[in-house]
């Protein structure tokens, strides 16, 4: 008995021992997944992609925003970070544009507060209707939804600690900016814009004040929302910040830990439920990534362990998604085998 469990042993000694030293080098110190595309393959995807799209006129730009409703419609951007920080671009990838809701996936209150508390004070339920529903937050049991619709984002920033609005503000900004890897900045044209056209959003932090699911003074909280919005970004910066997710939540470019890994999961699967609002089960049936979307036509799509695409084109669909971006990831991600939902995204081929 003695004997057979020492050989036991031994053999278990024996395994790791070769293991170990038939391991490459790559995976020892890893930086994107053993079965991440090459470069050249990507690249000849994204051409296709760039090339099949670029004349589609479907959508149309935001308007409710007075600002977005000029940008012009035909400009048109790709971008791929990698996990292990190789950038692939095209198109239109020096125009800096509105980030909008997509700001809504890299919150502080999360960092500050954990994942479960969050959960607690926002939620994290589809809510089944548009962005800045006024039913949803009167109807649903959390009123708050969650942290991607308005109504959850501006009760999120509200639980970010500042002594001021304008500290939680520069604190905000100085976030988005290490998780892009760049010193990013307001445009001010877009705040002034939408701080001048809000009421919609200031209507939702009332309700939020009536049931209780704001945790700081709601129009100050409704303020340093449409801050965080008017946070500019070019294509490259957006996907960088997509592949800091997908890098565990450490910038590919500089090298820091920016989002704990531990709240990766909980932002992914949270964008997978409600990244394209009431696009968002449309998109996972499709698709099968990560992403989310905002007004000013960017979307950004996380393939984990392997890093970001970003797509900017100004028009967008009836629930506020660019067309065009829609259209360019799902071609990128079929034909490169990142839907998260199929085998084929770890390597597993069906004839295998
Ligand atoms: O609060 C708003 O309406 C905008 N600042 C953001 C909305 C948005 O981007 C929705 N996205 N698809």
């Amino acid at each position: 008995m003695l004997r057979k469990r020492m050989q036991t042993r031994m053999l278990v000694a024996l395994f790791m021992v070769l293991t170990f030293a038939t391991a490459p080098l790559s995976a020892l110190s890893q930086k994107t997944s053993p079965v991440a595309p090459s470069r050249a393959q990507a690249e000849a995807v994204v051409k296709e992609a760039y090339e099949k799209f670029k004349s589609d006129t479907g959508g149309k730009n935001a308007d409710y925003i007075p600002y977005l409703a000029q940008v012009d419609s035909k400009l048109f951007g790709i971008a791929i970070v990698t996990t292990d920080n190789q950038v692939l671009t095209m198109g239109d990838i020096k125009y800096s544009f509105s980030i909008q809701s997509i700001s809504k996936v890299f919150s502080q209150a999360m960092e500050e507060l954990g994942a479960d508390k969050v959960f607690e004070k926002v939620g994290n339920e589809p809510t089944g209707r548009a962005f800045n529903s006024v039913f949803a937050v009167a109807d649903m049991p959390t009123h708050t939804g969650n942290p991607y619709v308005n109504a959850g984002a501006i009760s999120t920033v509200s639980l970010i600690s500042a002594k001021t609005a304008d500290e939680k503000w520069n604190k905000i900004l100085d976030f988005y900016s290490r998780v892009a890897g760049e010193k990013l900045v307001l445009i001010d044209e877009v705040y002034k814009s939408e701080a001048a056209t809000n009421t919609g959003n200031k209507a939702l932090s009332m309700l939020l004040a009536k049931y209780d699911r704001i945790y700081a003074d709601p129009f100050e909280s409704v303020d340093v929302y449409t801050k965080q919005c008017s946070v500019g970004v070019n294509v490259a910066q957006l996907a960088r910040m997509g592949a800091t997710l997908a890098n565990n939540g450490k910038n590919p470019a500089t090298g820091e830990q920016v989002i704990k890994p531990e709240n990766v999961p909980h932002i992914l699967s949270t964008m997978v439920m409600a990244g394209l609002y009431d696009g968002s089960g449309g998109w996972a049936w499709r698709v099968g990534l990560p992403a989310k979307s905002g007004v000013g036509g960017g979307i950004v799509a996380v393939v984990p362990g392997k890093g970001a695409i970003a797509v900017f084109a100004p028009p967008l669909d009836e629930a506020g998604n660019s067309v065009k971006a829609q259209k360019v990831i799902e071609y990128v991600a079929n034909k490169l085998d990142f839907n998260l939902f199929s085998p084929r995204s770890v390597g597993l081929k069906a004839s295998e």
